[in-house]
């Protein structure tokens, strides 16, 4: 049957408002709630003696992986190398049989990952596949794949798709970490915990637009806007970013906030808006001092923060929007959340075509 909008505008606008319903459809894949324990996936290596794990995909994707890169590192011990398939189909990485590598991909089409594959498995690497059409290409050519629950993405820009995405990898991060002895059964449960109240802040987030609508309403006449983050958050500033430059094609960057000072705070004058995703946690002091430099120097910060850490953002922020307070975790998950909304609704103001941006397409299938 054909998929409607229903009473939404776009399908975009249905799939942001899908993200709490597909989160937590994707994480009772992986979380039995009864134990509160992640089940072990059913992977051709085995997580506990894994010496290193590629991650790789496209656009959006390939930012999930970046996000997950610093779960299975800090959480599970394991290192990872993670690159877009475009450039590692052509890397040439010296490879060690015995490794194994992650696609991540909204349709299991996207022809730079088919080819990064096939390089991959001629270094005897094996291949897991992260997708949301379980009968596609990639899942073919794969030793297994994960399913992300979505159901069909209509948008072209990838919404509740990359959430279900994060939400496969952080599940996977914690298996492995136990897997591995890096975390007990008492960690493994404090952070299933956290993923699955992720649904509830989220729809939380969805129901209250205004203040991303007042957000987008700030930067609709920018030429050019900043997005940055620290840590897991620095791959959500480069999808704020990249839902930004898609849907209303105002330039945006993504930055890690650190990396401001060797270059990009030249830019900063008042006519860029600096668009931050700085929840509280370890690395909240590090990026408000970021942040602190570039409104010293004029630049008009709007940040994305929680309870805790609005206070010390509201001294120099012209704009604070408050989230949900959850653990630095799961965090990256739900900012990802109110950078789409933002997109979105600055698409809205401007009048672009929402659902069918110029120039792209929703899977790319050539290179
Ligand atoms: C995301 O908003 C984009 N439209 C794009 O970057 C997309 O994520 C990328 O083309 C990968 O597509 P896939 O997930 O189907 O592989």
């Amino acid at each position: 049957a054909a998929i409607g909008k229903g009473n939404y505008r776009h399908f975009m606008e249905k799939e942001l408002h899908e993200h709490p319903a597909v989160i937590g459809d994707t994480l009772r894949q992986y979380v039995d709630p009864a134990t509160r324990a992640v089940a072990r996936p059913a992977l051709p290596f085995d997580p506990a003696t894994l010496p290193r794990l590629w991650l790789s995909g496209c656009g959006s994707a390939f930012l999930v992986c970046n996000t997950a890169r610093y779960w299975f590192e800090t959480l599970a011990r394991l290192p990872v190398d993670c690159d877009v398939a475009s450039e590692l189909r052509y890397r040439d990485p010296p490879l060690t049989k015995g490794g194994a590598a992650m696609f991540v991909s909204q349709s299991g089409e996207t022809a730079d990952n088919l080819a990064a594959m096939k390089l991959l498995r001629a270094g005897g690497q094996s291949l897991v596949s992260v997708v949301n059409v379980p009968e596609s290409t990639m899942a073919r050519e794969s030793d297994t794949t994960l399913m992300t629950v979505a159901g069909p993405e209509i948008s072209v820009a990838s919404t509740k798709a990359f959430t279900a995405q994060l939400s496969v990898m952080a599940c996977l991060a914690i298996n492995f970490a136990r897997a591995r002895g890096a975390i007990d059964a008492a960690e493994e449960s404090r952070l299933t915990a956290a993923l699955l109240e992720v649904p509830e802040h989220a729809a939380k987030l969805l129901d209250s637009s205004d203040e991303i609508e007042a957000v987008a309403a700030d930067i609709r006449d920018a030429r050019d806007v900043l997005y940055l983050g620290r840590g897991s958050m620095f791959p959500i500033a480069l999808e704020g970013a990249l839902k930004l430059k898609e849907l209303s094609y105002i330039h945006a960057e993504g930055y890690a906030a650190g990396e401001m000072k060797h270059g990009p705070i030249a830019l900063i004058d008042a006519s860029v808006p600096v668009i931050s995703l700085c929840p509280s946690g370890p690395l909240f002091e590090k990026t408000a001092s970021n942040l602190q430099e570039a409104a010293a120097r004029g630049g008009r910060i709007i940040a994305f923060t929680d309870e805790e850490g609005a206070p010390a953002l509201r001294r120099f922020a012209s704009r604070v929007v408050v989230l949900p307070k959850v653990d630095p975790f799961v965090a990256p998950i739900l900012h990802a959340i109110p950078v789409q909304m933002l997109a979105y609704h600055v698409a809205v103001l401007k009048g672009t075509d929402v659902d069918q941006p110029r120039n792209l397409a929703k899977a790319v299938t050539v290179e």
